[in-house]
């Protein structure tokens, strides 16, 4: 597994995360288990979650998955808005929503079952202690290594107020470093109000290129470490697979030229873009079945490739010739 350097916290990081968006909902807690510990034996130690992930199960099973292995990984934990409950009619109804949006993807803002993120009121300044006490809680720990700010404004990666609360958890030893997670908008507002960002988290596919707008808005000061996630959800992979299905294999001769080729040419396109694309920082990926965990894995201990990223961009998001 390639690592890299992340200042904020003062160590290396594998450049591959594990995203626990799904474990205890679309995935069991065993077969998260299994998850888990087949993508920590071989290499990966960033770990993301957050409370409301796998319908509020998955700080719990990463927590007791962590027993006897807590100083071995970076716990990267997403809080700052408010939890809604889930109704048992609503938590039996997620799945089949989800698989829809999935189908559907055009039609995932008509499904509110599948996106609640953008639904829950954020927390205040004065708030955000609490609810990572609680979260602490629930993972068996006293620290957390980074506390991921969950898509907050601009102005309240300005704010006084929170940027206090921020720090005086950070003067208590209950998160090692802070991130934002969210809109570009409010990564730059960070970066430009504080030196207290050092990790931005943020959607990063082919068809979003927000790295490279990032890196671009925040030239000159001491850019945040990039944790990008969104190479293969929300329809990315299906939609480039349609892309390159669709031209009478044209592309796929094209991407051969690169190495590319079946069974996994999609999956081994999307994931070199995402490592090319953040070559510094960590791409967090949702996996439960064994094949992604070893391509992932596989993926991510090569040296980023230089030439994917403009293939990618203009042959397949361009559709040039
Ligand atoms: N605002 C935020 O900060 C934010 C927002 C969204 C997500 N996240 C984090 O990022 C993580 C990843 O989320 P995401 O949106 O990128 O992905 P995602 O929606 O969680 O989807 C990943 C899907 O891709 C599949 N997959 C994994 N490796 C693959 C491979 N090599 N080839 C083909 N399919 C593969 C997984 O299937 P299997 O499970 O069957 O292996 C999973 O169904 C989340 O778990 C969460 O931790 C953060």
């Amino acid at each position: 597994m390639r690592t890299v350097e992340c200042p904020g916290l003062g160590r290396k990081v594998s450049t591959l995360g594990f995203g626990c968006a799904s474990l205890g909902s679309r995935v069991s807690e065993a077969q998260g288990r299994r998850a888990l510990a087949a993508a920590f034996e071989r290499g990966v130690d960033w770990f993301d979650v957050a409370p409301e992930y796998g319908d509020g199960e998955a700080e719990a099973i990463l927590g007791r998955f962590l027993i006897g292995r807590r100083d071995r990984v970076v716990l990267s934990l997403k809080i700052g808005r408010r939890l809604v409950s889930i109704s048992p009619a609503a938590r039996l109804l997620r799945p089949l929503a989800r698989r829809l949006a999935r189908l559907f993807p055009e039609f995932l803002g008509e499904f509110p079952l599948t996106r609640t993120a953008s639904l829950r009121p954020p927390l205040e300044a004065d708030e955000i202690e609490a609810s990572l006490a609680e979260s602490l809680a629930r993972l068996r720990t006293d620290h957390v290594d980074v506390l991921v700010l969950d898509d907050p404004s601009p102005e309240d990666c300005v704010s006084d107020a929170m940027q206090k609360a921020l720090r005086r958890i950070l003067d208590k030893g209950y998160a090692r470093a802070v991130a934002i997670s969210g809109a570009p908008e409010a990564i730059v507002a960070g970066a430009a109000a504080s030196d207290l960002f050092q990790i931005a988290q943020f959607r990063d596919s082919p068809f979003e290129q927000a790295a490279d707008r990032l890196r671009a808005a925040i030239a000159g000061g001491a850019r945040p470490t990039f944790v990008t996630h969104g190479i293969f959800g929300g329809g990315v992979f299906d939609r480039v697979l349609r892309l390159l299905g669709s031209d009478g294999g044209r592309l796929a001769a094209l991407a051969s030229q690169l190495g590319y080729g079946p069974p996994y040419l999609v999956n081994e396109l999307l994931l070199d873009y995402a490592f090319a694309n953040n070559p510094d920082g960590v791409v967090l990926a949702s996996m439960s079945n064994l094949t992604h965990i070893e391509l992932n894995c596989a993926r991510a201990s090569n040296p980023p490739r230089d030439d994917v990223a403009p293939f990618v961009v203009k042959y397949i998001v361009e559709g040039r010739s």
